[in-house]
């Protein structure tokens, strides 16, 4: 970790190897029958039974393995979390939107915020893949809670798809601070009133039921739950 919020899917691993064709296999039946669809993509939480998928995607299973225990962990206790991304049409497993607490060590986010963090497996990348998933993802938790702001960091150097993406999703720079790895990075932040001025309409997405958090540390009301 440490580039930017979300995961870095560019170091090697055993899995560096080009992927190409996908072979992820179908998501099996989710128990809570939590997802979200949007025109091409459905989302599903991220769970340790998307670590082989997450590793071919990300080419590293080092990460693969790290985000989805802790996946398991955001979505069982907040109710919310990380979304494994996949093509509607074949299921493959194209990348991460995230939104979990930032806990801490991020200086220029507090513990109790939300960060987004995103990525797409290489080869499916600049297709509008990261901006539509991140959107349904967004307004999902805007709906679900009163969370009034959602924050994202990234990492100077040259991340300008990154960028491109949080200018898209309409993230806007609160200031300066340094990530997990004590990087210098930019800090961006998406209010709830931004959001819902830019959109007032739903994006064209289809939610089914979520999961009621089970943990004791929420800070926010939870709605229609
Ligand atoms: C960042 C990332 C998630 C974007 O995913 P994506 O599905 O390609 O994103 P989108 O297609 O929605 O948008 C990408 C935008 O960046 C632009 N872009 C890509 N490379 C760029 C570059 N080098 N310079 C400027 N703009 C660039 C694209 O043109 C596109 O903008 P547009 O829609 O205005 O044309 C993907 O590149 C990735 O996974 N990168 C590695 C991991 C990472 O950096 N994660 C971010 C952590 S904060």
């Amino acid at each position: 970790m440490g580039r930017c919020s979300g995961m870095s899917p560019e170091r090697g691993g055993p899995y560096s190897e080009r992927g190409g064709r996908c072979e992820s296999d179908p998501p099996g039946p989710d128990p809570e029958g939590t997802s979200l669809r949007t025109a091409r993509l459905r989302l599903l939480p991220l769970t340790s039974r998307d670590e082989s998928d997450h590793a071919r995607a990300s080419r590293n299973a080092a990460d693969a393995l790290r985000d989805t225990r802790a996946a398991d962990v955001q979505w069982r206790e907040h109710g919310f979390g990380p979304w494994a991304v996949r093509d509607k049409q074949d299921s493959c497993f194209l990348g991460c939107a995230e939104l979990r607490l930032a806990g801490d060590g991020i200086e220029g986010i507090a513990p109790d915020e939300i960060e987004a963090g995103w990525w797409v497996t290489e080869d499916r990348r600049n297709d509008g893949i990261a901006t539509e998933a991140m959107e349904a993802a967004i307004h999902d938790l805007f709906s679900r809670t009163d969370v009034d702001t959602i924050t994202a960091y990234i990492s100077d150097g040259e991340n300008e798809a990154p960028r491109r993406v949080a200018a898209k999703l309409g993230f806007s720079v609160r200031g300066r601070g340094h990530g997990r790895s004590g990087e210098p990075m930019t800090v961006y932040t998406l209010p709830r009133d931004d959001w819902l001025r830019q959109r007032p309409s739903a994006p064209a997405l289809l939610s089914t039921t979520v999961p009621k958090p089970m943990g004791p540390s929420s800070t926010w009301l939870w709605r229609g739950l």
